[in-house]
């Protein structure tokens, strides 16, 4: 079993921190945040991710977790080093890389001479190879894992990842790394630097990019009069399309695909590669959040300033609390500045930071004398809801716009008149 330090306690740095205990080995895991290592010495984790506080909790009581918020707790032992900073996008779109230069730089004074830096934080292409030139005159490998892991079920995806992908100059450092994942049963791939950090952008490019297509083709059904339900089953039968990941939604959002697509196309247009799949991808994203407030605008009808919406969801997906870049905080935000009063529900997030949305505390209150209902988030308690007590508390001519191809469309529409689903034929659909 090796010593390993993790450096960054967030969503990936947690998860990773929290799976290598798990596999047996010794952790240290450094935040610079000192609130956030307090409150993990308390138990507390700062992120919605089920099972991962108990895990976490239950690996410190074994003594293989021990949390600090200095580096000077390494000691010469450490052999492996994973870097799990944050890299967040600068206004430009270009990755803010000072974490990774501040935490490489106290590593590299840290570590000893044969040890591995291992990059799991999603960096740029070619950030690895110009670490390992700074590193390598103390000794010190550099290895490039990334994390393949989605939230809502980071824990689960450590233990069974779709592959896992370790990117190094020498086969050996790359090996030493894959070591450390034994007993994890997935396949495996060793690959040089860049190339490891290009699969991880592309991946979620080439997502990004699968899910705006379904989306404008959600749109399109509904002009046309088909069913975008039925259009992506069939499709789904080809194996080299799949079923997975088709889903029509408000807009694509989160941590990871609005920041790697944008990264992936600024590189590109920098090297003189433009990727115009994803630039497209980027526009139709935007486009789609304005689709959706649109036909929620067009729903609310005159006077939006005397009405009230009800908002379903504001975290980014189902099963986290994290609203970065979410597609329904965006719209809820559209629909604010109409003048509208709105109300909104999610089961895990419970204020946005410095919106005028009031904040419910269950899915009918929300409704509660709206004029409008929009389902954003695809929470799966949504579906159970039922209809008529919807129908009960809501305004007279009130209307439902089902944003997410969610729920129940038989028995909404046997209690709502005004009810429009994303991607289903519309009033004035080709021939309705
Ligand atoms: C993603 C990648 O899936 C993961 O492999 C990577 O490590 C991190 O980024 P995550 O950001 O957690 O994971 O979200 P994901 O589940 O991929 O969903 C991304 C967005 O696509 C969300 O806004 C989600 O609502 C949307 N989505 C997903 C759809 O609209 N339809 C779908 O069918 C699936």
């Amino acid at each position: 079993m090796a010593k390993v330090v993790v450096v960054g306690l967030g969503y990936v740095g947690l998860t990773t921190a929290v799976g290598l205990a798990q596999l047996g080995h010794t952790v240290l895991g450094i935040d610079l945040s000192n609130e956030r290592v307090q409150a993990l010495k308390n138990g507390i984790i700062p992120i919605h991710e089920p099972g991962l506080a108990e895990e976490f909790t239950s690996q410190v009581i074994a003594r293989r977790i021990l949390v600090s918020e200095s580096y000077d707790e390494i000691t010469s032992d450490i052999e492996f080093a994973f870097v799990c900073v944050s890299t967040p996008s600068s206004p430009s779109g270009q990755a803010d890389l000072s974490y990774i230069e501040s935490s490489t730089a106290s590593l590299r004074s840290r570590l000893e001479p044969g040890s591995v830096l291992v990059m799991k934080s999603t960096v740029p292409i070619g950030t690895c190879r110009k670490v390992s030139a700074e590193l390598t005159p103390f000794g010190i490998n550099v290895a490039s894992n990334p994390e393949f892991l989605s939230e809502g079920n980071a824990l689960k995806d450590f233990f069974s990842p779709s592959r896992i992908v370790v990117g190094a100059e020498k086969k050996e450092i790359a090996e030493s790394v894959l070591g450390l994942y034994a007993g994890i049963q997935a396949p495996q791939l060793i690959c040089d630097l860049a190339s490891a950090e290009a699969i991880k952008h592309a991946s979620n490019a080439l997502l990004s990019v699968r899910l705006s297509f379904v989306n404008e083709l959600a749109a399109v059904c509904e002009k046309m009069g088909a069913d975008i339900s039925k259009v992506t089953e069939g499709m789904g039968l080809d194996p080299r399309i799949g079923n997975n990941f088709l889903n029509p939604g408000p807009g694509w959002g989160g941590s990871c695909f609005p920041k790697d697509s944008v990264e992936l196309a600024r590189s590109a247009s920098d090297v003189g590669a433009r990727m115009l799949t994803v630039e497209a991808a980027i526009l139709s994203n935007t486009a789609t959040k304005q689709r959706v407030a649109a036909i929620a605008k067009e729903l609310l009808g005159d006077n939006p300033n005397l009405k009230t919406v009800a908002i379903w969801g504001l975290a980014f997906k189902a099963n986290t609390d994290d609203i970065r870049e979410s597609p329904a905080v965006q719209i809820a935000s559209t629909l604010s500045e109409t003048g509208a009063r709105i109300v909104a529900f999610d089961p895990v997030v419970k204020s946005v930071p410095n919106k005028e949305f009031f904040v419910a505390t269950s899915p009918i209150d929300a409704c509660d004398g709206a004029d409008l209902l929009v389902v954003l988030t695809e929470w799966d308690e949504f579906k159970s809801i039922d209809p008529a007590e919807v129908r009960e508390v809501m305004r007279g001519n009130a209307a439902v716009y089902d944003a997410r191809g969610m729920l129940n469309r038989t028995s909404w529409m046997a209690n709502f008149r005004r009810y429009e689903e994303i991607g289903q034929p519309t009033s004035d659909s080709f021939g309705h």
